[in-house]
């Protein structure tokens, strides 16, 4: 029987299957298994047999010559994301929904490093030339020293980067280059890791940073970012809602700086502006005390951030009440929930419970457990937290709280913010010359007793 010629793989995750079916093994995606043409090398293509390759050079750990230095452009918070400016030489991906502002982000960024002294090629395959001109009248930057390319073969553009030896150059985006090398349709797998990894070698062995746009796909035959992010140094994704003008940039892997730094921007009619101090902007708008509402003292990556948790607790005539998570993990809000009924004995059977955190900010840290169980509660109890008052901690199954890492870093941010007290766990360490007065309790019960009356 003839061996099979095609192989199947996951356009979430990269997967690839003998067969296919309706849903991918690795990643658990349905629907995302496309049938591709195999690689002509790679695993899996037929094994090197006995003819040797040429020897590798081995070299030390310990180098004299220092590292080429960083290169910082005039948008800080895109500096701040890469851990300090541009690495020479490294690779970069920027993910993201379609329209979020990628296009616009990246024009700006090459602009600022062309500025800073570097050569910087933006090719586009999405767009005319025109357009992508027109977009740089319109954000100011037409006198950028940035050569501009339209282009969607990888060979022609290779070796125009061999030609031109920029010192960055912007893809946009990944996913409509192609290789004559690969039969499969640009977008797909074998397409997008193949031109992927074409850049990210030739941008190492060259000395030119390269930066990757990636679209974030839901479904359907095109491949995500995500089957190229272990090719790259650095992956950044530009998140916000459609309907917010914030725009977060966010290090998802950075092997140059720290991850899960972010970057704060707005999207305003002149492109995007850098956004200086993001907590007042995400308190922005606050009303008077309202029941429902708290502030979590959050740190994202290495700053401390400020942001309001909203909370909505109504009675529901269907026999399954609803549990809405805006910007918070719904499993992480089930647990929540399910603690404050199981040691607080406060039940929310019957209650549709909705959560929102506002600014279209999503967050992750644990520490904002004791915020969002204060929301909760403020919600379903209808009282309103005193006003100056920011919250954190993280809530063990058991009840008990757990004081948050960094409490001085986040009880700064509050003070300057004009906070004066702090809802936190027993143990957290103030610091010296703290400004906020704290409020601690031991557990989640001594809290909800004391503060609502209730459990
Ligand atoms: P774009 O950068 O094209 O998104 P992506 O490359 O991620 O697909 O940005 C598209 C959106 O940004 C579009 O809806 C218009 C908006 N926008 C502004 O609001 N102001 C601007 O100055 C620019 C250039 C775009
Ligand atoms: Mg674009």
């Amino acid at each position: 029987m003839a061996k099979s010629q095609t192989s199947f793989n996951c356009t979430a995750c990269g997967a690839s299957h003998s067969k296919w079916s309706g849903r991918c093994d690795a990643c658990g995606e349905w629907n995302s298994i496309v049938e591709e043409a195999p690689l002509s090398s790679g695993p899996g293509a037929k094994s090197l047999g006995a003819k040797r390759g040429k020897t590798v050079a081995l070299t030390d750990l310990s180098s004299t010559e220092a590292p080429p230095p960083r290169t910082t452009s005039a948008i800080a918070e895109f500096d701040r994301v890469l851990g300090g400016g541009l690495v020479p030489a490294s690779a970069i991906l920027v993910g993201g929904d379609p329209g979020i502002g990628k296009s616009t982000l990246l024009l700006q960024a090459a602009a600022a490093l062309a500025n800073a002294g570097l050569k910087a090629v933006y090719v586009t395959g999405e767009e005319a030339s025109a357009q992508v001109r027109m977009r740089a009248q319109r954000l100011g930057l037409a006198d950028a020293p940035v050569k501009l390319a339209t282009e969607t073969s990888l060979r022609d553009i290779l070796t125009m980067l061999e030609a031109e030896r920029p010192d960055v150059a912007v893809i946009d985006s990944i996913q409509t280059m192609w290789l004559d090398t690969v039969e499969s349709a640009p977008g797909s797998v074998s397409q997008v890791r193949a031109a992927a990894h074409e850049l990210t070698t030739f941008a190492k062995k060259r000395g030119m940073s390269v930066i990757l746009v990636g679209h974030v796909t839901k479904e359907g035959q095109i491949a995500g970012p995500r089957v190229v992010e272990h090719m790259v140094d650095t992956v950044l994704y530009f998140e916000g809602e459609r309907g917010h003008q914030f725009r977060i940039l966010r290090a998802v892997k950075n092997r140059f700086g720290p991850a899960d730094e972010i970057g704060v921007f707005e999207m305003t009619g002149m492109g995007l502006a850098e956004v200086a101090n993001p907590s007042a902007l995400f308190l922005a708008g606050r009303e008077d005390p309202t029941p429902g509402s708290v502030v979590f003292a959050g740190i994202e990556g290495t700053r401390p951030l400020l942001c309001e948790i909203q909370a909505l607790v109504a009675p529901t005539p269907h026999s399954q009440p609803r549990r809405s998570a805006v910007g918070w993990d719904g499993g992480r809000l089930a647990m929540i929930l399910a603690v404050l009924e199981a040691r607080c004995g406060v039940p929310f059977t019957g209650l549709d419970v909705y959560l929102n955190v506002a600014g279209g900010l999503r967050i992750s840290e644990p520490a904002a457990d004791l915020a969002v169980a204060a929301a909760l509660l403020s919600a379903r109890e209808d009282v309103a937290l005193p006003r100056e008052t920011v919250v954190f901690g993280e809530i063990s199954l058991s009840g008990a709280l757990r004081p948050a890492g960094q409490t001085e870093n986040r009880l700064k941010e509050a003070g300057k913010l004009g906070f004066s007290a702090a809802i936190t766990a027993a143990g957290a360490k103030p610091g010296p010359g703290a400004a906020v007065e704290l409020k601690t309790w031991p557990d989640l019960p001594a809290f909800v007793g004391e503060m609502f009356g209730a459990g």
